[in-house]
């Protein structure tokens, strides 16, 4: 049923009843207002942080403590021995008088196709029949439930009802590959996987299910599969394990009882890259990830009653957890979910949107922004924009360049751009600047957030405290969205976060600051490349690669790239030296194996077959010795005396140097 448009008669009572949820430090107004705010949060963090929780949200149950931080153990706790459920927070209390607003607009992939209003009441019906399909299928509170959907509805459903009823859900990017997401699966060991036939992504239709299945071969804590249909694709259906959605959901009630939940009971699991190994699954939980994401979207948007806020990620990400399920439901807002892809089916798609919803907040990401940039000005300028107020960037480096264009042309200078530093580990954003109270500069992620005591260190584990300064990026004290733990591996969340620096989370980003204290992000000092605003390490890159029968050794580095901020350049050993025909079959097999391995984000945009690495003595690969040639900056190498093998980055040099002719 639509909802687009609801009676005006109920204007005045939705502004008064927004505003009456909205108390207390909650709405940032004014430069000095935000000076003060901060002030507060950092003086007194707790005395801050329980206002601002006590003020704006629906408890169950008052917490004893508002933060306890046991250091030794990074054991970090926020609003201890509350109860809530965060569905009753983003749906139920917003009924009786938002009832009929959409809470979510949901584009499909294809303008064609018919656009849905999901009104709030709606949505607390569809979720709440959801949440009684998990259960009768066996779902209990803690247990874990894998999603993995395209951006369709049922995607935030499932992850609206996993919360419901407090099971945790783990959501997997539908662009990962069967073997990432068995992976994910068995990590997690996950009861059910919830999917479809199949997805739509620009011209491509996804086999989704056929991906699963060859996943499902090897993942066996699932029990039942739910099979949402969206492709009408042909599919194999294993009877006593495939269940179609739809026909459950049409027997399923209408009316599900949230489940209380403690403060610290994990929401979600949500993978991420990291230096080494495997994924991590972080943890975050419920109350404080509640507080903070709720929070930072009210200010960070600066949403008003009635706009139409529209971020572009995939909810395979967090910035789709947070920034289009969590963060705007908690607030009572309508957001815009959308299917498809900017170029589909031409690259005026995100700016027909804007136009035909009105869009007034709009999210997305810097390589998009580039990609669009490159397209013909006609495209932007068919639309009128004219009802955005605020634009949002968010996932890498945003260059001047792309910022201009995105002030220029999509905000006309009229909208403030809000560069949004975060990460899967903070839940929440970080850094940003708050529209129209803080100056923005291009490239500038600008101040902290209201709570976030961020910090510059040196790597001799000093503290940057004037400025402008360059260092490594740190936060000094817990904030309530931080991630509690790595899933199954509190040894790795430590050493990960909390062993570079003492008592100091370390976000693996290096950062300066200019002359008035504004932060500019400068990019990752580890092993983790961002292609595409995609969070990618290389050491799984690396043993997908190794697991070639004709690869000897590998390193992955990255380099800059136009349009997607980094690609990836591969240095490879083969077991044999063979002829160029061999070495292009090698490289398609080497790029085949990476996108069943991981995922097609992870091909190689370069690949040099070599005949050794720039090791140290000690056999470590000199990956600051590749990344700089691949860059090439050749003349930056450093010294390379040390090196077991000095000769080998001629040859190194030589390889990027004819790759590119
Ligand atoms: O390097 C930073 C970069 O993205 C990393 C986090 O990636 P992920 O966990 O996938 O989360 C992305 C979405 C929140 C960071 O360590 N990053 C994120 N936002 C920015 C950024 N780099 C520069 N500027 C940003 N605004």
């Amino acid at each position: 049923m639509s909802s687009k448009s609801y009676s005006e008669a109920h204007e005045k009572e939705v502004a008064e009843y927004l505003k009456k949820i909205t108390h207390s430090y909650y709405n940032i107004n004014s430069l000095p207002e935000y000076f003060d705010i901060y002030r507060i949060s950092k003086n007194d963090p707790d005395d801050f942080w329980n206002t601002i929780a006590e003020n704006n949200f629906e408890w169950r149950q008052k917490w004893d403590n508002v933060m306890s931080w046991d250091k030794e153990n990074v054991d970090i706790k926020w609003f201890e021995n509350a109860k809530l459920n965060i569905t009753e927070n983003c749906i139920d209390r917003h009924l009786e008088k938002l009832g009929h607003q959409n809470a979510i607009i949901w584009e499909p992939n294809d303008p064609e196709e018919e656009t849905q209003y999901i009104s709030y009441n709606d949505l607390h019906k569809r979720v709440n029949k959801m949440a009684n399909v998990l259960k009768n299928h066996g779902i209990q509170k803690g247990d874990r439930v894998c999603v993995y959907l395209p951006m369709i509805p049922e995607l935030t459903i499932t992850v609206l009802a996993c919360a419901r009823i407090g099971a945790i859900h783990s959501v997997v990017f539908a662009g990962f590959s069967a073997s990432a997401l068995a992976s994910r699966i068995n990590d997690a060991e996950c009861k059910m996987l919830v999917t479809a036939d199949g997805g739509f992504r620009g011209g491509k239709t996804i086999d989704l299910k056929s991906i699963a299945d060859e996943a499902l071969k090897e993942t066996p804590s699932i029990e039942n599969v739910l099979v949402a249909k969206r492709t009408q694709s042909d599919i194999n259906f294993e009877i006593n394990r495939d269940v179609w959605l739809h026909e459950v959901l049409g027997q399923a009630s209408e009316e599900c009882s949230a489940e209380v939940m403690d403060a610290e009971d994990p929401l979600f699991i949500l993978y991420t890259s990291g230096s080494t190994g495997k994924p991590k699954g972080m943890v975050h939980t419920s109350a404080g990830y509640m507080v903070y994401t709720a929070y930072t979207f009210k200010n960070i948007f600066q949403y008003r009653p009635k706009d139409v806020y529209w971020c572009t990620a995939d909810i395979g990400w967090i910035t789709g957890h947070s920034y289009i399920v969590y963060g705007p439901l908690l607030n009572g807002a309508t957001t815009l979910m959308f299917e498809g892809v900017p170029s589909y089916p031409d690259f005026g798609r995100f700016w027909e949107i804007v136009e035909k919803h009105k869009v007034n907040q709009f999210y997305t990401a810097p390589t998009a922004i580039r990609a669009l940039a490159k397209q013909s000005i006609d495209f932007v300028n068919k639309y009128d924009l004219s009802s955005l107020k605020v634009l949002g960037t968010v996932g890498e480096p945003i260059n001047e360049e792309a910022w201009n264009w995105y002030n220029d042309n999509i905000g006309k200078k009229q909208c403030p751009i809000v560069d949004t530093w975060w990460q899967t580990e903070t839940g929440g954003i970080m850094i940003s600047p708050i529209p129209f109270v803080t100056p923005t500069k291009p490239t500038y992620a600008t101040l902290p957030f209201p709570g976030i005591q961020a910090c510059l260190m040196d790597e001799e584990g000093n503290e940057l405290e004037g400025y402008p300064a360059n260092g490594r990026l740190c936060i000094k004290h817990p904030w309530p969205s931080i991630a509690r733990t790595v899933y199954g591996d509190h040894e790795r969340y430590k050493n990960t976060y909390f062993s570079t620096y003492k008592d100091k989370y370390f976000t693996g980003d290096g950062a300066l600051k200019d002359e008035v204290g504004y932060y500019r992000i400068t990019g990752r000092v580890d092993d983790v490349v961002i292609v595409s605003g995609h969070n990618l390490g290389t050491a799984p890159i690396e043993d997908a690669i190794n697991e070639h029968p004709a690869v000897a050794e590998s390193a992955i580095v990255g380099f800059p790239h136009e349009v997607k901020g980094n690609a990836l350049a591969g240095f490879i050993i083969l077991k044999e030296e063979g002829e160029t025909r061999k070495h292009d079959n090698v490289r398609k097999e080497i790029n085949q194996l990476i996108s069943s391995k991981i995922g097609p984000i992870a091909k190689l945009d370069r690949i040099h077959f070599v005949s050794g690495l720039p090791k140290t003595r000690s056999g470590k690969i000199m990956r600051r010795i590749l990344r700089k040639v691949s860059s090439q900056e050749f003349d930056q190498l450093g010294d390379t005396s040390t090196l077991l093998d000095p000769e080998i980055v001629d040859e190194v040099i030589d390889k990027v140097k004819s790759a590119l002719k």
